[in-house]
């Protein structure tokens, strides 16, 4: 029987949730986890598009898979996920890769993969827009029972002019609300420590139905009630749609933790309404002001790249001064890719030459860097509630874990293990890493 199946993910936490969903479909057909590529019967890759290097990355990663095809004439290699909606039939053209399924194809995999094996190469890059994938428990690896997802939104509307998600997920659904809950209940059962709600823009979740008019911050209220035993995160947040009544379910739940990924991507006015993103430097600024006056202990992060069409070095200053400002505890920082098909792809020039926007993100990593370092430590003295996630990668002495500003946090692990909650008095700080005693206070 050749059912062994191997899933390989790239890409966003919506991409792991995927690759769950995927494996949970196909189990319900008899297929089995590979833990081992080399074992494998099927490799599935689940890809990204959101920059030309994750795409790079895949195709260099298909020809390594070449060389174990080579002693497995009969492997099948499956590419999903963004990547595989942007490229389509073209991905067939690869001399190993047998089906191509976009994000709402994930149903039609085992039809896929059977007629793989019939020699018919297949692709499904149809999207549907009732797709939510509700109903379905992702499948998680065995060692990986403790942190849950539940996409509540798919898709996205925003089209920012630089990203190629619109074109790739499609347009935004929301999940129904009573699925999520069954979900979420299920996990909890399970004794599951941790859930987190996925959306490109969770913000702008909303379902309706005869007896409710359900949006985000009533969602994530209801979610948390349900769980009361599970620390509770969501992401991504869309500035724009960021309200009040969210920081204010955010900051009376106590199981809701206190973490906001709030992507800026830019600090300039200019280049913010270049990008389409729909809200001011100064609205940005008054939305991080409500957070930390209503959550002083926030922990906030973000995306930001530089070089988009049009930045000037006055503009680039414009994002430093805003990193400075809002004082982030982490962030993600790329440089501008330009990709096929958007807006700013068929309109707007990308005219910052590449060892600019490379001196430009060094500079932006360099200062973040110096910012986490201060954030962090200033928790030295502090005591947080951690929720163990393993052994650290130095010394299986010492364990890892998150406090709910979602920062990673080090300590002698005395006995304790993955899934325990403790409480850790920061002693040391680097700008990645803080370091920590469990106390009994
Ligand atoms: N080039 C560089 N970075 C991008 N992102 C999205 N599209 C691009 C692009 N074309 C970044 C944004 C987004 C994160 C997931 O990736 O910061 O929030
Ligand atoms: Fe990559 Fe964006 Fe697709 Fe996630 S949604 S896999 S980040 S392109």
């Amino acid at each position: 029987m050749n059912n062994k199946i191997y899933i390989e993910t790239y890409g966003c936490q919506m991409n792991v949730a995927d690759s769950e969903t995927v494996a949970s479909i196909l189990d319900v057909n008899n297929y089995k986890i590979a833990s081992e590529i080399n074992n494998a019967d099927v490799i599935i890759i689940n890809t990204c598009s959101v920059r030309d290097n994750a795409e790079k990355k895949i195709w260099s990663r298909l020809d390594f898979i070449k060389s174990i095809k080579r002693k497995n004439k009969n492997l099948i290699v499956g590419i999903i996920g963004c990547m595989a909606q942007r490229i389509g039939e073209k991905m067939l053209e690869h001399p190993i890769v047998d089906f191509v399924a976009g994000p709402d194809a994930y149903r039609y995999l085992p039809e896929l993969i059977s007629n793989s094996y019939l020699n018919n190469k297949f692709c499904n890059t149809d999207f549907n827009i009732n797709e939510t994938y509700s109903g379905i428990l992702q499948k998680k690896k065995d060692n990986e029972n403790m942190s849950g997802f539940i996409a509540i939104t798919r898709g996205c509307n925003n089209f920012c002019s630089y990203c190629i998600v619109p074109y790739t997920r499609g347009r935004e659904r929301s999940a129904n609300y009573n699925d999520i809950i069954n979900e979420v209940k299920k996990l909890q059962e399970n004794k599951f420590k941790e859930l987190t709600l996925l959306g490109q823009n969770v913000n702008s979740y909303y379902f309706e139905d005869n007896l409710n008019k359900v949006n985000f911050p009533s969602l994530i209220e209801m979610v948390a009630k349900n769980a009361p035993e599970m620390r509770i995160r969501f992401t991504t947040s869309h500035p724009k749609d960021l309200s009040d009544e969210l920081i204010d379910v955010i900051a009376r739940n106590k199981n809701i933790c206190n973490h906001i990924h709030l992507p800026v991507q830019s600090g300039s006015n200019k280049i913010l309404e270049r990008m389409n993103r729909k809200y001011t430097r100064e609205w940005y600024l008054n939305r991080i002001n409500v957070i930390k006056s209503k959550i002083p202990d926030i922990g906030l992060s973000s995306d930001i790249f530089c070089g988009f069409s049009g930045e000037t070095e006055e503009d680039f200053q414009q994002t430093l001064s805003l990193m400075e400002e809002v004082c982030y505890d982490m962030a993600f920082m790329f440089k501008y890719s330009e990709r096929p098909g958007t807006y700013a792809a068929k309109s707007l020039i990308d005219d910052v030459p590449e060892d600019v926007k490379k001196e430009r993100l060094n500079r932006m990593i360099h200062l973040q860097n110096k910012i986490s370092l201060k954030k962090n430590k200033a928790d030295i003295g502090k005591t947080f509630e951690v929720l163990v996630e393993g052994f650290s990668k130095r010394s299986k002495e010492m364990l890892f874990g998150r406090t709910e500003q979602n920062k990673v946090v080090v300590f002698p692990s005395l006995n304790k293990k993955q899934g325990d909650t403790v409480m850790i008095t920061i002693k040391d700080a680097s700008s990645a890493t803080l370091k920590g005693e469990i106390t009994n206070s």
